[in-house]
């Protein structure tokens, strides 16, 4: 596959069929997205995999879980400006559409969020943590890091959806894996194969035109 094709191909997937994945596929794939380029090569991503018996285990564990949680960070800004508002908005309403949800049908919206925290039935999933005491150019690692791993789960016919939701359940999350108390959770992230049937894997999410954020000086 080009890369430019996996590229286009790849999007956030929201539904996936229950067939399972090896460990030792998503072992190589993570092998392969480690070769991702990172400032002063620190590698600040840590990976926790949880794929057949330890998803199944995860599953159970965070339903039960009744602590109040800390969320990890702030996903967005509390007063997200323009144009970013908008995009954010847009996506929320195309989303919907596609799902016969109307804009005041809150417990439909709140139900389709609440997926989230089944990895939208995802087979398995990985988090991606980060040390503490790591920066914004450290996080932007992590992004670049992720990506690579998406298309090149892609090129073996797999799709993903990266997952800053699971960021409100830290504790539950970094209790199941015995993260290290000085690692954050940035995101998880579904893998699997799309369910092509549910209309929801068809959002095309939209793209601001370039010229609103690229200037050639
Ligand atoms: C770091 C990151 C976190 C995300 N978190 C979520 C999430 O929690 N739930 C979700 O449904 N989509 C999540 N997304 C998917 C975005 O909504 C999606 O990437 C965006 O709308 C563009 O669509 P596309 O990925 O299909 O191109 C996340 C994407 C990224 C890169």
């Amino acid at each position: 596959m080009k890369i430019s094709d996996a590229v286009k191909l790849r999007s956030s997937v929201r539904s996936f069929q229950s067939k399972p994945i090896s460990n030792s596929l998503i072992k190589d794939l993570l092998l392969k997205a480690s070769r991702s380029p990172s400032g002063g090569n620190l590698q600040p991503w840590k990976i926790f995999v949880i794929n057949e018996k330890s998803m199944d285990d995860f599953l159970i564990f965070q339903q039960k879980w009744t602590e109040q949680e800390n969320p990890a960070y702030d996903i967005y800004p509390s007063k997200l400006k323009e144009p970013y508002r908008t995009s954010r908005y847009e996506l929320g309403e195309e989303m919907y559409k596609i799902l016969g949800i109307g804009r005041d049908d809150k417990s439909g919206r709140l139900n389709q969020v609440m997926k989230n925290f089944e990895f939208f039935g995802a087979p398995a999933a990985l988090f991606c943590f980060v040390d503490r005491q790591m920066g914004p150019p450290q996080w932007s690692d992590l992004g670049m890091f992720l990506q690579t791993f998406m298309l090149l789960a892609k090129e073996v016919g797999l799709d993903t959806c990266a997952q800053e939701a699971w960021s409100i359940k830290h504790d539950s999350v970094s209790e199941f894996m015995r993260a290290d108390p000085d690692e954050i959770l940035f995101c998880g992230m579904c893998i699997g194969y799309s369910n092509d049937s549910d209309p929801i894997n068809s959002l095309k999410s939209s793209r601001r035109p370039i010229e609103e954020w690229a200037k050639f000086i």
